[in-house]
């Protein structure tokens, strides 16, 4: 058994974004029935409904937390249901709820070896004091349990592997040219089990494309939580809210020829679910008819608060 809470369903940003009076953050701002706020991406997942792991560490988590009974300290004074931390980028919406983690609690924190070393350079960082937590590098494509700090497995194996994408916004650097120093390992996808294999679900929160050992990879799955932010990619533009494309934020659109919904067609995946949608995103109205087209493709759009036990 696998347990997967959403804490964030949102982009960066969340939904409404704090400065933002697009159709959606106005809409949700207000209330309108068929919206729902959203705050910005993460998941946690459990094996033995005690101890969870958390997948990205968003700058909502404190409000996550709280809204999440699950959540809760639950054993004395000081506890903690989450045991440890995966990364799959260096984001800001990914990494910035980590600073929300300190205070003296044991925890293990997995990602790739360029995520770890950003987090290294920044000194703000040592807020997670490594007498209390530890950081892990993930190597990828192999599987591996993730264990809490004192190396007590969890029931969850995971298994990271590189996926199209970019280097964190805040650390592009336009002298690297077109992809501003982009590395692989940037961006990750993971693909997380039970015990044994018994089930697994892929968590792939950002990715700028389809390609072949990503389908072959997909095909014939029980779950995936893909990148669901944008539904076209010149959505900033014709929101007039900004001028970066999907592509070159790292993200591949849901609709047209070269979207998700187009690129899954055929992958018989059984549940398929957006997550890390942006405020601009239509598919985040319940009436809209972008939402109706995801519906009818048998896609779901989560919301802050699903639940999804496989
Ligand atoms: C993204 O997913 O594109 C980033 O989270 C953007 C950002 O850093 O705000
Ligand atoms: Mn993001």
């Amino acid at each position: 058994m696998l347990k997967v809470l959403v804490l964030g369903s949102a982009a960066g940003g969340g939904s409404p974004q704090w400065n933002c009076n697009s159709e959606v953050s106005k809409a949700v701002r207000s209330r309108t029935t068929g919206t729902s706020p959203r705050t910005q991406s993460s998941i946690v997942v459990t094996a033995n409904n005690d101890e969870w792991f958390l997948f990205n560490a968003s700058p909502d988590l404190g409000s996550q937390i709280l809204n999440n009974s699950q959540m809760h300290p639950k054993k004395g004074l000081r506890h903690s249901p989450i045991s440890g931390v995966v990364l799959t980028n260096g984001d800001v919406d990914h990494v910035a709820g980590l600073l929300t983690l300190r205070e003296r609690q044991n925890l293990s924190v997995y990602a790739h070896a360029r995520v770890h070393s950003v987090l290294k350079e920044n000194s703000i960082f040592n807020v997670l004091n490594s007498d209390y937590v530890d950081r892990r590098e993930m190597k990828m494509n192999v599987e591996f349990e993730l264990k809490n700090k004192e190396g007590k497995g969890s029931g969850i194996f995971v298994e990271a592997f590189e996926v199209p994408g970019k280097i964190a916004l805040w650390l592009e650097d336009e002298s690297k040219g077109e992809n501003f120093g982009t590395q692989e390992g940037d961006t990750i996808g993971l693909k997380i089990s039970s015990a044994g294999k018994e089930k697994s679900f892929y968590y792939i929160p950002a990715c700028a494309k389809m390609t072949s050992e990503l389908s072959e990879k997909l095909k014939d799955s029980e779950l995936v939580l893909f990148d669901g932010t944008l539904w076209k990619n010149d959505e900033m533009a014709s929101s007039k809210v900004g001028e970066k494309t999907g592509q070159r934020m790292g993200h591949m659109n849901n609709s047209g020829p070269d979207g998700s919904i187009e690129a899954f067609k055929d992958l018989n995946v059984k549940k398929k679910i957006f997550i890390h949608i942006n405020t601009t995103n239509p598919i985040l109205l319940s009436d809209s008819s972008e939402r109706k087209f995801v519906e009818e493709n048998n896609w779901e759009v989560s919301y802050d608060g699903m639940e999804i036990t496989i």
